[in-house]
């Protein structure tokens, strides 16, 4: 047998030992890979974003989709209700959405939106978890004449105005949450992921 040849065999020796060692290594990280995956897979499925057609909402209309167990509320705002929104800041808890925590960064503006249009807000009271009712309407009789259009919670009086800020006076603490979304086209909406998933 010549040097070359014993070095080759060599060779292929190391090479067929290294796979193995490879191949147990790749199997021991695999083996908690899934285990780890199961429940993170699970966790995606109950929490899956949801798509809206918003072709289906006319102006002034509210729809509510379901996104992990809870009511969300896609309004869309008339020009008339984008107006009424600057006149009442005076009367509201958080006017300039500073509680950081009732909405992504990208929503604290004063439609507190991504398109001033569509307000996406998840619509249970923050007082203590009713959904309170859509009432577009400004002035109603049971509302009062300062009434500007909002949301009303019926268990304990909370009022929300048209971008679920929540006015003085109410057992609500807090503006509604809004959700992470983003816009997948003119009218395809996303709620529960944004650009920054
Ligand atoms: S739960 Fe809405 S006011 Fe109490």
């Amino acid at each position: 047998m010549s040097e070359h040849s014993v070095d080759t065999s060599k060779r292929r020796f190391l090479v067929a030992m290294s796979s193995a060692v490879g191949g147990i290594a790749a199997v021991g990280a695999a083996i908690p890979f899934v285990g780890s995956m199961m429940p993170s897979a699970r966790a995606l499925a109950a929490g899956a974003p949801v798509e809206v057609d918003l072709a289906k909402i006319e102006p002034g209309m509210m729809l509510t989709v379901e996104w992990r167990g809870k009511p969300v509320w896609i309004v869309n705002r008339t020009p008339e209700m984008l107006a009424n929104l600057a006149k009442h800041d005076d009367q509201l808890i958080d006017p300039a959405s500073e509680n950081a925590a009732q909405q992504p960064e990208y929503c604290a503006n004063p439609t507190r939106s991504l398109k001033p249009e569509y307000l996406v807000a998840v619509g249970i009271c923050t007082h203590l978890g009713c959904s309170p009712t859509y009432r577009k309407e400004v002035a109603p009789a049971d509302l009062g004449p300062d009434w500007p259009g909002g949301f009303f919670c019926p268990c304990h009086g909370s009022r929300f105005d048209l971008a679920a800020r929540v006015f003085n006076g109410s057992p609500a603490p807090t503006n509604l949450v809004i959700p992470p979304h983003k816009y997948l086209s003119d009218t395809k909406l996303l709620v529960g992921e944004d650009h920054t998933a």
